[in-house]
């Protein structure tokens, strides 16, 4: 695997291979990686010929400084986890390479930013866009992939290619879970034993409301979930909604196709999760 810091070397090299007409897959993460992101690995490498990923915590998506100094940054295992998973090419520039002093940043993403995560992490989006910009900017991949855990972070990305005509395909590709049922993620490994245990309710909350779905029985199921949330211990709910899968906007009881997004904070950790139901 090579390894870049500067822009601009990736840049040359990225040029070099698409003069040799190889399609290039990327994978922006922010280190930490775990079998969710190894995942996305493989799929970008079942559908690209050379694939980049990139490690970098940006710092313009943290609304809590805290959040942002806590965030695990386990470099070498991570070089170690991605040249075993076959990975071509790590981007893992800093943030000076990225940042300008002073810069400004704004899109325009109407309601979908205000929504959900929105309400409980303002001006996150605006950095998630900021950062994703620059790197499709540097990486000028053909492909892109994404977790669906983050499905409102893909739904604002792809508004973002949309609006201003990105050469590049989205592919959101499916959640990770471990054996008893919890979303992978990065964060997972600030949840204490009892924590953990704790967490499973999210999914779990997830899971019946699918099992128990039927057109008419949205409000009663989402009222079900939030009492069963709302009884575990050390589990605070921020939000537990039916969305239409499209706009995000509040689902109706025909919706052909709706996402049923949770978050809470077990303990000091934040924790999304979310399902597809059609
Ligand atoms: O999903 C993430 O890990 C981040 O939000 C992303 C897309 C890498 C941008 O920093």
């Amino acid at each position: 695997m090579k390894i870049f810091t500067s822009k601009h070397s990736l840049g040359e090299h990225l040029a070099t291979l698409r003069n040799k007409s190889k399609t290039i897959g990327f994978v922006p993460t922010m280190g930490a990686l775990h079998q969710g992101h190894l995942s996305l690995l493989q799929i970008a490498r079942s559908q690209t010929d050379q694939v980049v990923c990139s490690i970098f915590v940006n710092p313009t998506q943290f609304n809590d400084p805290k959040d942002l100094e806590k965030y695990p940054r386990p470099i070498e295992s991570d070089i170690q986890k991605l040249e075993q998973g076959g990975c071509d090419i790590l981007f893992n520039p800093g943030v000076n390479e990225l940042y300008a002093d002073n810069e400004q940043w704004h899109l325009n993403l109407g309601e979908l930013e205000h929504l959900l995560e929105g309400k409980f992490r303002p001006g996150h989006y605006q950095g998630v866009t900021q950062v994703v910009y620059k790197l499709f900017d540097i990486v000028k991949p053909d492909v892109a992939f994404f977790g669906q855990k983050d499905y409102q972070q893909f739904m604002v990305i792809q508004k973002m290619a949309d609006m201003l005509n990105l050469p590049v395909r989205l592919v959101m590709c499916p959640i990770l879970r471990e054996p008893d049922g919890l979303a992978m993620s990065s964060r997972n490994i600030h949840l204490s034993h009892d924590e953990r245990q704790h967490a499973l309710v999210l999914s779990k909350a997830l899971n019946w409301f699918a099992g128990n779905f039927e057109p008419g029985k949205v409000s009663f199921l989402i009222g079900h979930c939030k009492e069963m949330i709302g009884k575990e211990p050390g589990v605070e709910l921020e939000y537990f909604e039916a969305v239409e899968a499209d706009s995000l906007l509040p689902a109706a009881n025909n919706s052909s196709e709706m996402v049923i997004l949770v978050a809470a904070k077990v303990g000091q950790t934040r924790l999304i999760d979310n399902l597809i139901i059609s």
